[in-house]
Protein backbone atom coordinates (compact mmCIF):
# COMPACT_ATOMS: atom_id res chain seq x y z
CA UNK A 1 0.00 0.00 0.00
CA UNK A 2 1.03 3.53 -0.63
CA UNK A 3 2.47 5.09 2.21
CA UNK A 4 0.50 8.60 2.84
CA UNK A 5 2.59 11.41 2.65
CA UNK A 6 2.79 13.84 5.60
CA UNK A 7 4.39 17.04 5.74
CA UNK A 8 5.98 18.37 9.25
CA UNK A 9 5.49 22.26 9.12
CA UNK A 10 7.98 23.76 11.65
CA UNK A 11 10.20 20.68 11.44
CA UNK A 12 13.82 22.78 13.51
CA UNK A 13 11.90 22.86 16.46
CA UNK A 14 11.25 20.78 19.65
CA UNK A 15 8.12 18.70 18.68
CA UNK A 16 8.35 19.58 14.63
CA UNK A 17 12.22 17.75 14.57
CA UNK A 18 11.07 14.54 17.02
CA UNK A 19 8.14 13.94 14.52
CA UNK A 20 10.83 14.26 11.82
CA UNK A 21 12.96 11.46 13.91
CA UNK A 22 9.63 9.47 14.56
CA UNK A 23 7.41 9.08 11.05
CA UNK A 24 10.23 8.14 8.64
CA UNK A 25 8.90 4.47 8.74
CA UNK A 26 5.57 4.63 8.43
CA UNK A 27 4.99 7.70 6.24
CA UNK A 28 6.57 9.47 2.98
CA UNK A 29 7.68 12.50 4.91
CA UNK A 30 8.36 16.34 3.39
CA UNK A 31 10.03 18.65 6.03
CA UNK A 32 9.27 21.90 5.89
CA UNK A 33 11.17 25.25 7.47
CA UNK A 34 10.28 28.57 7.90
CA UNK A 35 13.79 28.71 6.17
CA UNK A 36 12.29 27.34 3.02
CA UNK A 37 8.94 29.11 2.90
CA UNK A 38 9.91 32.97 3.66
CA UNK A 39 8.58 33.00 7.35
CA UNK A 40 5.67 31.11 7.00
CA UNK A 41 4.43 34.15 4.88
CA UNK A 42 0.63 33.37 3.78
CA UNK A 43 0.84 33.44 0.39
CA UNK A 44 4.05 31.37 0.08
CA UNK A 45 2.60 28.58 2.41
CA UNK A 46 -0.86 28.63 0.69
CA UNK A 47 0.83 28.29 -2.74
CA UNK A 48 3.56 25.26 -1.63
CA UNK A 49 0.66 23.30 0.25
CA UNK A 50 -1.65 23.72 -2.52
CA UNK A 51 0.84 21.93 -4.94
CA UNK A 52 2.01 19.71 -2.42
CA UNK A 53 -1.18 17.88 -1.84
CA UNK A 54 -0.06 16.39 1.25
CA UNK A 55 -2.98 13.61 2.53
CA UNK A 56 -1.54 14.64 6.40
CA UNK A 57 0.25 18.03 7.37
CA UNK A 58 1.60 18.11 11.25
CA UNK A 59 1.47 21.72 12.33
CA UNK A 60 3.97 22.26 14.88
CA UNK A 61 5.12 25.78 14.06
CA UNK A 62 4.09 28.16 16.76
CA UNK A 63 5.68 31.81 18.71
CA UNK A 64 6.27 29.87 21.86
CA UNK A 65 7.89 32.16 24.01
CA UNK A 66 5.35 34.08 26.14
CA UNK A 67 6.91 37.44 26.67
CA UNK A 68 7.40 37.31 22.96
CA UNK A 69 3.57 36.75 22.11
CA UNK A 70 3.43 39.47 24.69
CA UNK A 71 5.45 42.06 22.82
CA UNK A 72 4.85 40.91 19.25
CA UNK A 73 1.57 40.27 18.81
CA UNK A 74 1.57 41.00 15.49
CA UNK A 75 3.75 37.89 14.89
CA UNK A 76 1.93 35.66 17.20
CA UNK A 77 -1.36 35.98 15.47
CA UNK A 78 0.78 35.60 12.50
CA UNK A 79 2.28 32.42 13.76
CA UNK A 80 -0.26 31.00 16.08
CA UNK A 81 -3.82 32.09 14.59
CA UNK A 82 -3.54 32.53 10.99
CA UNK A 83 -1.15 30.00 10.17
CA UNK A 84 -3.28 27.30 10.74
CA UNK A 85 -6.76 29.10 9.08
CA UNK A 86 -4.36 28.94 5.70
CA UNK A 87 -3.27 25.61 6.31
CA UNK A 88 -7.21 24.85 6.52
CA UNK A 89 -8.40 27.30 3.62
CA UNK A 90 -5.37 25.72 0.86
CA UNK A 91 -5.66 22.18 2.05
CA UNK A 92 -9.32 20.40 2.16
CA UNK A 93 -8.67 17.56 1.29
CA UNK A 94 -6.25 17.09 4.10
CA UNK A 95 -5.78 15.77 7.45
CA UNK A 96 -4.67 18.99 9.83
CA UNK A 97 -2.96 18.10 13.01
CA UNK A 98 -2.24 21.27 15.03
CA UNK A 99 -0.13 21.17 18.17
CA UNK A 100 -1.94 23.25 20.93
CA UNK A 101 -1.40 24.03 24.58
CA UNK A 102 -2.49 23.81 28.01
CA UNK A 103 -2.42 28.08 28.52
CA UNK A 104 -5.98 28.21 26.29
CA UNK A 105 -7.13 27.79 29.97
CA UNK A 106 -7.83 30.16 32.82
CA UNK A 107 -6.03 27.79 34.78
CA UNK A 108 -9.24 28.27 37.95
CA UNK A 109 -10.16 24.40 37.76
CA UNK A 110 -8.32 22.56 40.42
CA UNK A 111 -9.37 19.35 38.92
CA UNK A 112 -7.74 18.23 35.25
CA UNK A 113 -9.43 20.08 32.28
CA UNK A 114 -10.77 17.79 29.82
CA UNK A 115 -11.51 18.86 25.94
CA UNK A 116 -15.15 20.04 26.96
CA UNK A 117 -13.65 22.82 29.26
CA UNK A 118 -14.55 26.38 27.80
CA UNK A 119 -11.37 28.36 26.74
CA UNK A 120 -10.26 31.41 28.80
CA UNK A 121 -6.90 32.18 27.94
CA UNK A 122 -5.05 34.58 30.21
CA UNK A 123 -2.20 35.91 28.05
CA UNK A 124 -1.56 36.76 24.84
CA UNK A 125 0.29 33.24 23.87
CA UNK A 126 -2.94 31.31 25.15
CA UNK A 127 -5.15 33.83 23.12
CA UNK A 128 -3.50 33.49 20.01
CA UNK A 129 -3.13 29.48 20.84
CA UNK A 130 -6.93 29.56 21.09
CA UNK A 131 -7.86 31.52 18.18
CA UNK A 132 -5.64 29.64 16.02
CA UNK A 133 -7.88 26.16 16.95
CA UNK A 134 -10.77 28.15 16.30
CA UNK A 135 -9.62 29.17 12.55
CA UNK A 136 -9.13 25.42 12.12
CA UNK A 137 -11.93 24.46 13.17
CA UNK A 138 -14.22 26.69 11.36
CA UNK A 139 -12.46 25.92 7.99
CA UNK A 140 -12.12 22.12 8.13
CA UNK A 141 -13.43 19.18 9.80
CA UNK A 142 -10.86 17.01 9.60
CA UNK A 143 -8.41 17.95 12.35
CA UNK A 144 -6.97 16.81 15.45
CA UNK A 145 -5.86 19.55 17.54
CA UNK A 146 -3.57 18.15 20.53
CA UNK A 147 -3.30 20.08 23.44
CA UNK A 148 -0.19 19.02 25.56
CA UNK A 149 1.83 21.19 28.28
CA UNK A 150 5.60 22.08 29.63
CA UNK A 151 7.90 19.68 27.12
CA UNK A 152 10.80 17.92 28.05
CA UNK A 153 13.48 16.72 25.55
CA UNK A 154 17.33 15.06 25.77
CA UNK A 155 17.37 15.94 22.45
CA UNK A 156 19.02 19.46 20.82
CA UNK A 157 16.58 20.92 18.10
CA UNK A 158 17.87 22.97 15.15
CA UNK A 159 15.46 25.89 15.99
CA UNK A 160 18.06 27.01 18.85
CA UNK A 161 15.69 27.49 21.69
CA UNK A 162 17.65 26.22 24.97
CA UNK A 163 16.40 23.27 26.59
CA UNK A 164 14.99 23.94 29.64
CA UNK A 165 16.26 20.90 31.48
CA UNK A 166 19.97 21.29 30.21
CA UNK A 167 19.89 24.92 31.49
CA UNK A 168 18.64 24.06 35.17
CA UNK A 169 21.24 21.41 35.07
CA UNK A 170 24.43 24.08 33.86
CA UNK A 171 23.55 26.23 36.49
CA UNK A 172 23.09 23.99 39.34
CA UNK A 173 26.40 22.81 38.64
CA UNK A 174 27.34 26.12 38.33
CA UNK A 175 26.23 27.30 42.03
CA UNK A 176 23.35 29.09 40.94
CA UNK A 177 20.81 29.87 43.13
CA UNK A 178 17.47 29.42 41.30
CA UNK A 179 13.21 30.19 42.33
CA UNK A 180 10.66 28.12 41.23
CA UNK A 181 7.47 28.69 41.64
CA UNK A 182 5.55 26.48 43.91
CA UNK A 183 2.02 27.65 42.84
CA UNK A 184 1.50 27.13 39.21
CA UNK A 185 0.58 23.36 38.60
CA UNK A 186 1.08 21.20 35.40
CA UNK A 187 2.29 18.48 33.84
CA UNK A 188 6.09 17.88 31.98
CA UNK A 189 5.36 15.79 29.42
CA UNK A 190 7.90 13.89 27.12
CA UNK A 191 8.41 15.02 23.75
CA UNK A 192 9.31 11.44 22.75
CA UNK A 193 6.23 10.31 24.43
CA UNK A 194 4.04 12.86 22.96
CA UNK A 195 4.99 12.75 19.36
CA UNK A 196 4.54 8.56 19.58
CA UNK A 197 1.18 9.50 20.65
CA UNK A 198 0.51 11.71 18.01
CA UNK A 199 2.10 9.11 14.99
CA UNK A 200 -0.67 6.41 16.84
CA UNK A 201 -3.46 9.06 15.94
CA UNK A 202 -2.43 9.45 12.63
CA UNK A 203 -1.94 5.70 12.46
CA UNK A 204 -5.65 5.14 14.01
CA UNK A 205 -7.33 7.47 12.39
CA UNK A 206 -9.88 7.67 15.52
CA UNK A 207 -12.96 10.75 15.54
CA UNK A 208 -11.79 13.94 14.30
CA UNK A 209 -11.66 16.45 17.15
CA UNK A 210 -9.81 17.72 20.28
CA UNK A 211 -7.21 15.19 22.39
CA UNK A 212 -5.55 16.43 25.41
CA UNK A 213 -2.20 14.75 25.46
CA UNK A 214 0.72 15.12 27.94
CA UNK A 215 1.88 12.22 30.46
CA UNK A 216 -0.07 11.82 34.23
CA UNK A 217 0.22 13.29 37.24
CA UNK A 218 0.96 16.96 38.62
CA UNK A 219 3.69 19.36 39.84
CA UNK A 220 4.67 22.92 40.36
CA UNK A 221 7.40 24.14 38.31
CA UNK A 222 9.40 24.39 42.17
CA UNK A 223 8.67 20.20 41.92
CA UNK A 224 9.59 19.77 38.19
CA UNK A 225 13.17 21.42 39.26
CA UNK A 226 13.47 19.70 42.48
CA UNK A 227 12.69 16.24 40.25
CA UNK A 228 15.57 17.49 37.37
CA UNK A 229 18.01 17.93 40.50
CA UNK A 230 17.07 14.53 41.96
CA UNK A 231 17.65 12.67 38.68
CA UNK A 232 21.12 14.04 38.23
CA UNK A 233 22.35 14.07 41.70
CA UNK A 234 22.76 17.39 41.60
CA UNK A 235 22.00 19.93 45.41
CA UNK A 236 18.08 20.65 46.07
CA UNK A 237 18.94 23.14 48.58
CA UNK A 238 20.00 25.59 45.37
CA UNK A 239 16.25 25.47 44.86
CA UNK A 240 14.20 28.42 46.73
CA UNK A 241 9.84 28.26 46.60
CA UNK A 242 8.39 32.04 45.26
CA UNK A 243 4.93 32.47 44.81
CA UNK A 244 4.94 34.46 41.88
CA UNK A 245 7.10 35.54 38.58
CA UNK A 246 7.63 39.32 37.93
CA UNK A 247 5.74 38.99 34.43
CA UNK A 248 3.78 42.18 33.30
CA UNK A 249 0.96 38.95 31.83
CA UNK A 250 -0.93 36.74 34.16
CA UNK A 251 0.23 32.85 33.93
CA UNK A 252 -2.71 30.11 34.74
CA UNK A 253 -2.38 28.88 38.01
CA UNK A 254 -3.77 24.99 36.97
CA UNK A 255 -3.23 23.74 33.64
CA UNK A 256 -3.54 20.17 33.99
CA UNK A 257 -5.30 18.01 31.00
CA UNK A 258 -7.22 15.04 31.74
CA UNK A 259 -6.31 12.36 29.32
CA UNK A 260 -9.16 10.09 29.46
CA UNK A 261 -10.41 10.66 25.90
CA UNK A 262 -6.96 9.92 24.02
CA UNK A 263 -6.64 7.06 26.21
CA UNK A 264 -9.66 5.60 24.92
CA UNK A 265 -7.57 4.97 21.08
CA UNK A 266 -6.02 1.55 20.68
CA UNK A 267 -1.93 1.89 20.91
CA UNK A 268 -1.71 5.63 23.08
CA UNK A 269 1.10 5.12 25.76
CA UNK A 270 0.91 7.42 28.68
CA UNK A 271 2.90 6.85 31.82
CA UNK A 272 3.66 8.83 34.74
CA UNK A 273 5.84 11.94 34.36
CA UNK A 274 8.29 11.25 36.55
CA UNK A 275 8.92 7.95 35.23
CA UNK A 276 8.89 9.73 31.59
CA UNK A 277 11.18 12.32 32.66
CA UNK A 278 13.58 9.41 33.91
CA UNK A 279 13.25 7.43 31.17
CA UNK A 280 13.92 10.23 28.66
CA UNK A 281 17.15 10.76 30.61
CA UNK A 282 18.83 7.73 31.59
CA UNK A 283 21.07 7.80 29.38
CA UNK A 284 22.74 11.25 30.32
CA UNK A 285 23.03 10.48 34.02
CA UNK A 286 26.61 9.79 33.70
CA UNK A 287 27.71 12.11 31.08
CA UNK A 288 26.77 15.20 32.72
N1 LIG B 1 7.37 23.53 24.24
C1 LIG B 1 6.40 23.38 25.14
O1 LIG B 1 6.63 23.27 26.34
C2 LIG B 1 4.95 23.33 24.68
C3 LIG B 1 3.96 23.20 25.66
C4 LIG B 1 2.60 23.16 25.24
C5 LIG B 1 2.31 23.21 23.89
N2 LIG B 1 3.30 23.33 22.98
C6 LIG B 1 2.92 23.44 21.56
O2 LIG B 1 3.68 22.53 20.80
C7 LIG B 1 3.95 23.08 19.52
C8 LIG B 1 5.41 22.99 19.18
O3 LIG B 1 6.16 23.67 20.19
P1 LIG B 1 7.76 23.59 20.22
O4 LIG B 1 8.17 23.67 21.64
O5 LIG B 1 8.24 22.46 19.36
O6 LIG B 1 8.12 24.98 19.54
P2 LIG B 1 9.55 25.50 19.08
O7 LIG B 1 10.65 24.54 19.39
O8 LIG B 1 9.66 26.89 19.58
O9 LIG B 1 9.38 25.48 17.50
C9 LIG B 1 8.39 26.18 16.86
C10 LIG B 1 8.73 26.36 15.40
O10 LIG B 1 7.99 27.51 14.97
C11 LIG B 1 8.72 28.24 14.01
N3 LIG B 1 8.94 29.61 14.46
C12 LIG B 1 9.07 30.06 15.73
N4 LIG B 1 9.29 31.39 15.72
C13 LIG B 1 9.29 31.76 14.42
C14 LIG B 1 9.46 33.01 13.75
N5 LIG B 1 9.68 34.14 14.43
N6 LIG B 1 9.38 33.04 12.40
C15 LIG B 1 9.14 31.89 11.70
N7 LIG B 1 8.99 30.68 12.27
C16 LIG B 1 9.07 30.63 13.61
C17 LIG B 1 10.06 27.54 13.81
O11 LIG B 1 9.86 26.72 12.67
P3 LIG B 1 11.04 26.08 11.76
O12 LIG B 1 11.38 24.82 12.44
O13 LIG B 1 10.38 25.88 10.48
O14 LIG B 1 12.17 27.05 11.72
C18 LIG B 1 10.19 26.70 15.09
O15 LIG B 1 10.95 25.56 14.91
C19 LIG B 1 3.38 24.50 19.53
O16 LIG B 1 2.13 24.49 18.92
C20 LIG B 1 3.22 24.82 21.00
O17 LIG B 1 2.18 25.72 21.23
C21 LIG B 1 4.62 23.39 23.33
Amino acid sequence: MKKKLVTILGANGQVGSECVRQFGKEFTLNSVTAKMLDNYNTKTITNYLKNLRADIIVNCVSLTNLTQCESNTALANDLNSTLPFAIAKCCPGATIVQLSTDYVFNGMKRTPYTEKDSTYPLNYYGLSKSMGELNLQTHTDKYYIVRTSSLFTSKVSFYGKPNFVFSIIKKLKDGETLKFNDTLTMTPTSTTELVRNIGVIMKQEPDYGIYHCTQEGEATWFDYVQQIADTFHLDKNQIFPIKSYPDSFKRPEYTVLDNTKIRGIEGIRIDDWRNAFNWEFSKYYEGL
